[in-house]
């Protein structure tokens, strides 16, 4: 297929674009830069041997996308592009309302007005809220407990309206849980700007030097050890998602909307990455126990068992292959791709 990605310089995206590239789909990317380099793109070339064409576009600018649609057309699009930082949605809801629901609005009106009707949507267990108890399901109803969280609530119930609206349209929301690790080359990982919020980006740059001591935000939790519990992905398994999602649609006898978990099913705490993160480094990294972080819940791990059946897909990797890929990326891309190498 001819997949459009939006944000595919990013580090799902990243990750995504090269998987579909390896299954013979033909792939081009729209991304703004804002939160990625074009070396991204140098580097999918190494993987993979193709040179995927990208193009630097603001994915709200409907008409910048109705003109790449109209030059080169597709069959489906994977729309990736977005602001994706809690703290910071809170301190800039307008900013996150508009960018990451006009990109939506944009997309889906350039791709109904170019007769493209398959998209899958990358949302996220954000949308669980504070529910009470996981293992966390597709029918459950979805919340927020910040304006990122809400931005993708609103998107989701944006598609299932559009969904009712044209049953030609076919669907995929992907509600991933907390993806981590990079690419087994090395070449392609998770390259935060700025202070990483993320435990994973974090750990790796304790693991590097670039911070001190990882600060463990509670241990007080009602959960085995009292630190948070979470479904960490590999990056990997969720590229993989994408594709079984695609090609799932693409096959479907219908339209319609359809929901899946990317996530493990299982949860691990922070202290068992930390000690992960420190057998991939070859030494113990340091951290301190300081209070929880506002806004954190104790525990969050995925139900699976609807893509397992309707996707054939499964997540295979554990924690310390995702702690041994990231180790690998960020040993060897010590300031990430814009920085001299190690
Ligand atoms: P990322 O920031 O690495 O990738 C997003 C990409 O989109 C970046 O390359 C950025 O430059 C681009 N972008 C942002 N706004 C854009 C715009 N208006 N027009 C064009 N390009 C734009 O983030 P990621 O971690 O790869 O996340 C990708 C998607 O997955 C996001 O929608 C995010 O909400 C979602 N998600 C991420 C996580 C996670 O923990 N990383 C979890 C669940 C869901
Ligand atoms: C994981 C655990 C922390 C950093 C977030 C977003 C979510 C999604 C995925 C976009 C928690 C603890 C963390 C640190 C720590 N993103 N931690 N010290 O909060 O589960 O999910 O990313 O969709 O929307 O909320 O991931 O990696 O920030 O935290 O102790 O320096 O690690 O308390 O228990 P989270 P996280």
């Amino acid at each position: 297929m001819r997949v459009l990605v939006t944000g595919g310089a990013g580090y799902i995206g990243s990750h995504t674009v090269v998987r579909l590239v390896e299954a013979g789909h033909e792939v081009q990317v729209v991304d703004d830069l804002s939160n990625s380099s074009p070396i991204v793109l140098d580097r999918i070339e190494e993987i993979t041997g193709v040179r995927v064409p990208l193009d630097v576009v603001d994915v709200t600018d409907r008409g910048a996308v109705t003109a790449i649609l109209a030059q080169h057309p597709v069959d489906a699009a994977i729309h990736l592009a977005g602001l994706k930082a809690v703290g910071e949605s809170v301190e800039q809801p307008l900013r996150y309302y508009r960018t990451n629901l006009d990109a939506t609005f944009s997309l889906v009106g350039a791709m109904a007005d170019a007769g493209v009707r398959t998209l899958v949507f990358s949302s996220s267990a954000t949308v669980y809220g504070a529910q009470a108890s996981p293992p966390f399901e597709e029918d459950l109803p979805t919340s927020a407990t910040n304006p990122y969280g809400w931005t993708k609530v609103m998107q989701e119930q944006v598609l299932r309206d559009v969904a009712a609206g044209d049953p030609r349209w076919r669907i995929a929301l992907l509600r991933y849980f907390n993806p981590v690790g990079a690419h087994p080359s090395g070449r392609i990982g998770e390259d935060p700007q700025g202070h990483p919020n993320n435990l994973v980006p974090y750990l790796a740059q304790v693991a590097v030097g670039r911070r001190e001591k990882l600060l463990v935000f509670g241990d007080d939790y009602d959960t085995p050890d009292g630190t948070g519990l979470r479904d960490y992905i590999h990056v990997e398994d969720l590229a993989a998602g994408h594709l079984a999602a695609l090609e799932t649609l693409a096959a479907a006898d219908a339209g319609g909307v359809r929901t899946w978990n990317l996530g493990t099913g299982s949860g691990t705490s922070v202290l068992e990455v930390l000690a992960a993160f420190s057998r991939a480094a070859g030494r113990e990294l340091p951290h301190e126990v300081v209070g929880r972080r506002a806004g954190d819940i104790a525990a969050s791990w995925a139900d699976p068992t609807r893509a397992h059946r309707e996707l054939g897909w499964r997540a295979e990797k554990g924690i310390d292959e995702m702690c041994a890929d990231t180790w690998r990326w960020q040993e060897t891309n010590p300031a990430g791709y814009d920085g001299p190498p190690a």
